[in-house]
C-alpha cells in the first residue's frame, strides 16, 4: 500500500493529481542545479517507514532526470523509507532494447539495472517500448507493471473530434497493439503499415493505403520523437486522398521540431498524453496511474 506520493521535477502536476485522486499527500523535493550542472536534491518531509511512490517521467531531458531519480531514491532509502515504488510514465532508453550493431550498449537493460540498484522495490510504467523484450518482467528483476493509456487517448478522441467514417492507422508493425485498442474504442477498423527505418529521422513506408480514400484517419503510435514516422505516414495517406488526419501518440518526446513538421505535413491536429508534458498533452494518464498503483 502506498502511503505517500513524491513528485519528481518532471511530473509535478501529474503527481499532485494522482495524489488527489488517491487521497494521499504529495511531497515535492527541492531540486536544482549547481552552476557546474550537477543536480542537488533535498527531501524536507518525513518519510520514515513510509511506502513512497515516486512519480517521475524520464522524457524530455532523460539524462538529468535519471540522475535526479537515482538521487531521490537513494535519499528516500537513507531517510528510512520502507519502500520506494517508481512510477515512470515514460521509460526513456527503452528503444535501445537490443544490440543492433556490434559493440552497442543495450541501454534498456542498463537503465533498468540502475533503477533497481538505487533501491527501487517496484515499477509502474505506461506503454513501454518493449518491442524486442517480451514483457516488462523480462526487463526488470523487481515487480513491474506496464499498463496502457491508449483507451484514455482513444476515449478523448472519440469525445472531442467529429470524424467521418474514421479508420485507425498504426504506422509500423509494433503499433498494432495500440491501433487495435484505439479502433475498438472508436468502433471502427484499423490497418497497420510496414515501416523501414533509414536513419534517426528518416523512415519509408511502402504499404498500400487505398482503403483510407475519403475517410478521416486517426494515426496511433506510442512515441513521436523526431516526427519522421508521422510525416511519412501523413504523406502516404494524403496521396491516397484521406480526409482529416488526426495524429496521436502516448509519449510526446518531440525532439527536432517534430510538431511543426507534422503540422506542415498536413495533420489536422495532434493529441498526446501527459506522460511527458508538452503543448499537445491533452489527455492525462493520472487515472491510469491511480487505478494501477494499488495493484503493485
Ligand atoms: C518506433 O518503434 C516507435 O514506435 C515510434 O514509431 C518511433 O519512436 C517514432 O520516432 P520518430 O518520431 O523519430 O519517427
Amino acid at each position: 500500500m502506498v502511503d505517500l506520493i513524491l513528485a519528481g521535477s518532471s511530473s509535478i502536476m501529474l503527481a499532485v493529481d494522482v495524489a488527489r485522486r488517491m487521497g494521499l499527500d504529495a511531497i515535492i523535493p527541492v531540486v536544482r542545479k549547481f552552476p557546474d550542472g550537477e543536480i542537488y536534491v533535498r527531501i524536507t518531509k518525513a518519510v520514515e517507514d513510509k511506502s513512497v511512490a515516486v512519480i517521475h517521467t524520464l522524457g524530455g531531458n532523460p539524462n538529468d532526470l535519471l540522475i535526479e531519480y537515482l538521487l531521490v531514491v537513494k535519499t528516500l532509502k537513507d531517510l528510512g523509507a520502507k519502500e520506494v515504488i517508481a512510477v515512470i510514465p515514460y521509460l526513456a532508453y527503452a528503444r535501445q532494447d537490443a544490440r543492433f550493431k556490434e559493440g552497442e550498449a543495450v541501454s534498456a537493460r542498463i537503465i533498468a539495472e540502475l533503477i533497481e540498484s538505487a533501491g527501487t522495490s517496484k515499477v509502474l510504467t505506461i506503454d513501454a517500448h518493449l518491442h524486442r523484450i517480451e514483457s516488462i518482467d523480462k526487463l526488470f528483476n523487481i515487480k513491474a507493471l506496464n499498463v496502457s493509456a491508449v483507451p484514455e487517448l482513444a476515449k478523448y478522441i472519440a469525445k472531442n473530434y467529429s470524424l467521418r467514417n474514421p479508420i485507425v492507422v498504426g504506422p509500423d508493425e509494433e503499433s498494432e497493439q495500440w491501433a487495435k485498442v484505439a479502433a475498438k474504442v472508436l468502433n471502427t477498423d484499423y490497418i497497420v503499415l510496414e515501416k523501414k527505418r533509414l536513419g534517426d529521422e528518416e523512415v519509408i513506408i511502402e504499404s498500400s493505403v487505398d482503403i483510407v480514400k475519403n475517410r478521416d484517419v486517426v494515426i496511433v503510435d506510442d512515441i513521436i520523437s523526431t516526427g519522421g514516422t508521422m510525416v511519412e505516414t501523413i504523406h502516404k495517406l494524403k496521396e491516397a486522398n484521406a480526409g482529416k488526419i488526426l495524429v496521436s501518440c502516448i509519449h510526446p518526446v518531440l525532439s527536432a521540431n517534430a510538431l511543426n513538421k507534422i503540422l506542415l505535413a498536413g495533420a489536422y491536429d495532434i493529441v498526446a498524453t501527459d506522460t511527458i508534458q508538452s503543448p499537445v498533452s491533452k489527455v492525462t494518464v493520472s487515472p491510469v496511474i491511480a487505478e494501477n498503483l494499488p495493484k503493485l
